[in-house]
C-alpha cells in the first residue's frame, strides 16, 4: 500500500518510523516531512494546509491512504475534501471529518459535548464581545488562578491563566475586543481552575470501535521544574506512573466510553485519533481538552512502545473493524527529550548545522525542526524544536540516562534542552 503522511514534527517522523515497519507498506511519502522523514520515506515539498496539491499528489502517486498528523487541515476540512471529490473518496483518510474535528477546533463546542454527555470537565461558561459584561460577573464568581481560553485553534497559546482578578479582566477584554488571537478569541471560555498532575490518552477509534494507545506525559514549560513560557513540548515519557489499572478504568469509563457513545448519539462519524487532555484531581480523570490528532512530543515516546503493526490497525480504521485488533504494548519505559533551539520558544536562531546523530545507537533521533542542505549533506535546524531524543529502558531512569547520554552525541550552536524530564514521576 502506497501511504501519504501529512506533517513535518517529531510526531510525524515518529510516524513514518513506524509506518515504514510495516510488510503492509510499499511506499510511504511524506508531506512536507523533514531531514528525518526523509529517510523513511519521500519527502513531497507540499504544505499539508494545501488541499488541491495534496489531491494531486495521491492521483500522482497512486496513494492507497493518506494520514493527517497535524490538526489545521483536519479541523479545516481536509477528510471532507477528499469524501467530496470523486477521484480521491475512494482513499481513505486517518483523521476526523471537520464536525468532529470541532473537539479540537471549538473549545466552545468541546465544552458543549461534554455537558451533554456527561463527562467530567471543569465548570465553564462562554462569552462573545455581546456579553463582555456578564464574563466580567462569572469571573467574579471563581476563584483565582483563572482560566481563560480562546475559542478557537491558536497554535497551541489560546489558554491565559491569571493569577489576579483585575489581570482576568484585562486578558478577557484584550481577546474578545481587541482580538488578541484574531478570530480565535471571537468567543472565550472561561472556566474553573482545577489542581492535579496531567497526562496525556490516546484512543484511535473507527467511528464505531476503538483501541487504546499506551498514555503519555508531555512537559510543556520551557523551564526546569515547569517554570517560564509553555512551548510545543520540551519532552514526554510513557507510561505515566499514576495512571494505574484504577485510574485507566475510570478514564475508560467516564471519559472514553461516554465520547463515544456521545459521538454516536451526535451522529458524527470519528474517524482517527482523539488525544484526552486529561487532569488527575484527587484520583478522577477530568477532561481539559480534546485534540483530533495524537500529541507532539507524546508520540515520540508513545509510537516506539507500540508493537502492533500500525498499517495494519489504520487499515482496520478504514475497514470499520478495529474490534478484531488487540493493541500490544513494550512493558519498557520510554523517556523522550525534545532538543529545542536557543532562545525558543521567543524568537529563535535557525540555520545551524547539526552533528553527531551518525554516533546514536542506544536511543531513536525523531526530527522535528530540521531541514538537509542538499547541497553540502548537512542537516541543519530549520524550527524551535529541532529533534526529540527518545529511549526504552527497563525502568524510567534507565530511560532518561540513555536519553541524556545520547543528548551530548548530538550538537549545534546554540543545542538548549531540560534536564529535569520526568522528575514529577520518578
Ligand atoms: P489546553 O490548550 O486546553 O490544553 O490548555 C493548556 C494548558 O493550560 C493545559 O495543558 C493546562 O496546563 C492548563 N489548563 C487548561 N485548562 C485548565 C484548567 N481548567 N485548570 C487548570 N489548568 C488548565
Ligand atoms: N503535547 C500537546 C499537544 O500536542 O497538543
Amino acid at each position: 500500500m502506497n501511504i501519504l503522511l501529512l506533517g513535518s514534527g517529531g510526531r510525524e517522523h515518529a510516524l513514518a518510523w513506524k509506518l515504514s515497519q510495516s510488510q503492509l507498506l510499499k511506499n510511504l511519502y511524506i508531506a512536507p516531512g523533514n531531514a528525518g522523514t526523509a529517510k523513511t520515506g519521500t519527502n513531497l515539498p507540499l504544505s499539508a494546509d494545501n488541499f488541491q496539491d495534496i489531491r494531486q499528489a495521491v492521483l500522482d502517486y497512486h496513494i492507497d491512504m493518506v494520514v493527517v498528523g497535524p490538526e489545521t487541515p483536519l479541523v479545516n476540512g481536509i477528510h471532507d475534501f477528499f469524501l467530496a471529490d470523486p477521484d480521491i473518496r475512494h482513499v481513505p483518510v486517518i483523521g476526523p471529518v471537520k464536525q468532529a474535528a470541532m473537539l479540537e477546533g471549538s473549545k466552545d463546542f468541546a465544552k458543549e459535548f461534554m455537558n451533554r454527555h456527561g463527562i467530567p470537565t471543569a465548570r465553564h461558561k462562554t462569552f462573545d464581545k455581546s456579553t463582555l459584561r456578564e464574563g466580567v460577573d462569572f469571573l467574579h464568581t471563581l476563584n483565582p488562578p483563572y482560566v481563560l481560553k480562546a475559542d478557537g485553534l491558536a497554535a497551541g497559546k489560546g489558554v491565559v491563566i491569571s493569577k489576579s482578578i483585575d489581570e482576568a479582566v484585562d486578558e478577557l477584554t484584550r481577546m474578545l475586543m481587541d482580538s488578541k488571537f484574531g478570530a480565535a478569541s471571537q468567543k472565550v471560555v472561561i472556566e474553573e481552575f482545577l489542581t492535579g498532575i496531567e497526562l496525556s490518552v490516546f484512543i484511535l477509534s473507527d467511528g464505531l470501535h476503538y483501541v487504546t494507545f499506551p498514555e503519555a506525559k508531555d512537559y510543556k514549560k520551557i523551564g526546569e521544574n515547569d517554570t517560564g513560557p509553555n512551548t510545543g513540548g520540551m519532552g514526554s515519557v510513557s507510561p505515566v506512573s499514576f495512571a494505574d489499572d484504577i485510574f485507566m478504568q475510570k478514564v475508560t469509563q467516564q471519559v472514553i466510553m461516554p465520547t463515544m457513545a456521545g459521538l454516536q448519539t451526535d451522529g458524527i462519524e470519528y474517524k482517527g485519533f482523539i488525544f484526552f487532555g486529561l487532569i488527575n484531581v484527587d484520583g478522577n480523570p477530568y477532561v481539559i481538552e480534546y485534540n483530533c490528532r495524537l500529541g507532539d512530543p507524546e508520540t515520540e515516546s508513545v509510537i516506539p512502545r507500540l508493537k502492533n503493526d500500525l498499517v495494519q490497525l489504520f487499515t482496520a480504521v478504514a475497514n470499520q473493524s478495529l474490534h478484531k485488533e488487540t493493541i500490544h504494548t513494550d512493558p519498557r519505559f520510554a523517556a523522550s527529550v525534545m532538543l529545542v533551539s536557543q532562545g525558543y520558544p521567543d524568537a529563535y536562531v535557525k540555520g545551524k548545522v547539526i552533528t553527531g546523530e551518525e554516533l546514536v545507537s542506544d536511543s531513536m533521533v525523531f526530527h522535528a525542526g530540521t531541514v538537509l542542505n542538499p547541497e553540502t549533506d548537512e542537516i541543519i535546524t530549520q524550527g524551535g524544536r529541532v529533534m526529540a531524543i527518545t529511549s526504552l529502558g527497563l525502568t524510567m531512569d534507565e530511560a532518561l540516562k540513555k536519553s541524556y547520554n545520547t543528548i551530548s552525541l548530538i550538537n549545534y550552536d546554540g543545542k538548549t534542552y531540560r534536564h529535569d524530564i520526568g522528575f514529577d514521576l520518578t
